[in-house]
């Protein structure tokens, strides 16, 4: 034994924006597998509040909105004891990485992202540079950590791809220096689809309040909401291409109770959609319960979400510093 060498745990990395409460879907997609690979992983996430600024939020609601993702980053059970939790803005580390990786990126690749072409024909009187450049703070967001794994939904497999190809060519130009991230991205729960069109991602910005399920929204607003999504005219409970509203309705309640979709169709053979929406509403009312009991205690000790918020940026920042050190060596930057 005395000859093995003690092997580094791989690092997850990942972040979320504070944009909005966050809904069902970046739950499904991304919080939950978070907290599943937190114990056997040296995991890193963060509040990506300068990502949002994108958009122009209204700084109050920023700064609140902020606070509460954080909380509710430790609401889903992530421990602070063993996890690094902290706000993008506190590591100065990833805005400077960001710039060298600039120059390491092509126009033409960044023009390509679909995140930034359906953004910016949304707020087609506000597109800035900010907004195009946003894939490459994301690639500084994965790189400076040298993750091995991102745990995202499948909207954010673009973006991976393309810190991938970044850290590929700044290796090659300037010797190996990034670890090349894979992004881990769930079977079933990687896109949860909007409750009233089916065809369209459940988004937090949706302004349809019936389409998407927030994590705080009460046990009665959560039935009500699934009682309204939409479905089809075929009645019966399968997984089959054509029938979005039921997949996306198996898809929760395949990650809410752990049954495989044969199991669901079997449970609900000969019944009803209007039993099978109910069933789906009370198991995410459950499994949500938990992560709202403590998000109502947490929230209201400012002390200590600060007290983490401080640690979480030391801890980062440390890290971080390190590949950024290497990082401005090798690009020949000036360091007495
Ligand atoms: P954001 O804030 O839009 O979403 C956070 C996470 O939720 C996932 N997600 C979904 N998953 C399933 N179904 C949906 N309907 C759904 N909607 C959102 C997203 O894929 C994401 O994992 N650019 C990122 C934030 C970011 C980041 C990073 C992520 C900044 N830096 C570094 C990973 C690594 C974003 O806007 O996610």
């Amino acid at each position: 034994m005395e000859n093995t060498p003690v092997e580094r745990k791989k690092r997850v990395l990942s972040l979320i924006q504070p944009t909005a409460v966050p809904t069902l879907g970046n739950y499904l997609g991304a919080l939950k597998n978070w907290k599943n690979m937190s114990e056997d992983y040296d995991c890193i996430y963060g509040v990506a509040d300068l990502h949002a600024l994108t958009i122009h939020p209204d700084p109050a609601s920023l700064r609140k909105q902020s606070l509460e993702m954080f909380a509710l980053m430790l609401s889903v059970g992530l421990d602070p004891e063993k996890n690094i939790v902290f706000f993008q803005s506190h590591v100065h580390t990833h805005s400077e990485l960001a710039w060298i990786l600039n120059c390491y990126t092509q126009f033409g690749e960044a023009s390509r992202m679909t995140q930034f072409k359906e953004k910016s024909a949304k707020h087609a009187g506000n597109i800035t540079v900010g907004l195009f450049d946003y894939p490459v703070l994301m690639a500084a967001d994965i790189l400076i950590y040298q993750a091995d794994f991102v745990p995202v939904g499948a909207d954010q497999k673009q973006h991976l791809e393309l810190a991938r190809d970044i850290a590929d060519r700044f290796n090659t130009m300037r010797g190996n220096t990034f670890v090349l991230p894979e992004p881990f991205i769930g079977k079933v729960g990687a896109k949860i689809s909007s409750l009233q069109d089916p065809t369209q991602k459940m988004s937090k910005s949706d302004p349809n309040p019936k389409a998407s399920i927030s994590l705080l929204d009460p046990p009665e607003v959560i039935l009500k909401k699934f009682k309204s999504a939409v479905t089809d005219s075929e009645a019966v409970v399968r997984y089959a291409d054509g029938k979005d509203g039921i997949n996306n309705l198996m898809a929760i309640y395949s990650c809410c109770t752990g049954k495989s979709f044969e199991e669901i169709e079997n449970e609900f053979a000969g019944k009803g959609y209007g039993d099978f929406k109910v069933a789906v509403a009370e198991s995410v009312i459950e499994e949500l319960r938990p992560v709202q009991d403590n998000f109502k205690r947490l929230i209201a000790d400012k002390a200590y979400l600060n007290e983490v918020a401080k640690n979480g940026a030391q801890a980062a920042t440390r890290i971080s510093q390190r590949t950024l050190a290497k990082v401005q060596k090798k690009v020949g930057l000036y360091m007495p």
